[in-house]
């Protein structure tokens, strides 16, 4: 079986096999913020040296998606703590794509970020990111102008998931890949994913990879 593979079955066998997530009830991994973290849980969300808010093996999935659905830039709403981030823009960086994160506010230099060492992680010096309200005019728009501009992996991970694809799905041109956070059903965007003209792509490697993440690709 190779790494490089493009058949979502091999793919996801490979992932289960590399995933130590695999027998393990996700939710007892997960932090729960009102309890200071144990050594293991702070290895489990760190990326870098910043809190990242996604399982180990959603890294795999985007480098999946990266390789086999090929963008002209990553858009990424929901910053965090910027663990992803960092990812992503490495990603953009490596493979010569655009790269942009928003968020409302900027938690690039949370104190979480500083458990890992004693020094800051430098984030804001790598990172190309906005801070603002996605939903109000003029941060809207610039991701508007931006989506309409170059093929995207549009990421949306902030508070209101179905309000953000509405908001921006519209302005993706053909090819484009949105993804989400968090899915399970709980949205009730069905209807509108159809409405959106969007296309669910390897809904079985993101439940293999123990992610809540989906993806869709924008067919018009
Ligand atoms: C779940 S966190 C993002 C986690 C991050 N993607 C990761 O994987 O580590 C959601 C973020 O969305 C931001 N957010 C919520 N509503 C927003 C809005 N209307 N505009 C911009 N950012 C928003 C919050 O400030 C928060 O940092």
């Amino acid at each position: 079986m190779s790494l490089f593979s493009h058949n979502p079955t091999e793919f996801k066998t490979l992932l289960a096999e590399r995933s130590n997530y695999r027998d393990v009830d996700y939710k007892t991994w997960l932090i729960d913020l009102k309890k200071p973290p144990g050594m293991l849980e702070i290895y489990a969300q760190h990326l870098f040296g910043a809190v990242m808010g996604q399982t180990f093996p959603a890294l795999f999935v985007f480098e999946w998606l990266l390789n086999f659905y090929p963008v002209e830039q990553i858009v990424e709403i929901g910053t965090g703590c910027g663990g992803l981030t960092v990812y992503l823009q490495t990603q953009a960086n490596i493979r010569g794509l655009d790269f942009v994160t928003y968020d409302a506010r900027c938690r690039l230099d949370d104190k979480n970020n500083r458990i890992m060492a004693n020094k800051p992680v430098k984030l804001k010096e790598y990172i190309n990111y906005r801070t603002g309200n996605v939903f109000e005019k003029d941060t809207r728009d610039e991701i508007r102008e931006t989506l309409k501009k170059k093929v995207t992996l549009l990421y949306c991970d902030n508070g209101n998931k179905p309000k953000e694809m509405k908001t921006f799905v519209p302005y993706c041109l053909k090819g484009s890949i949105v993804g989400t956070h968090d899915w399970n059903g709980q949205f009730g965007i069905e209807g509108m994913i159809k409405e959106l003209k969007m296309e669910l792509l390897f809904e079985d490697i993101c439940k293999e990879g123990m992610t809540k993440m989906r993806f869709w690709r924008k067919e018009t």
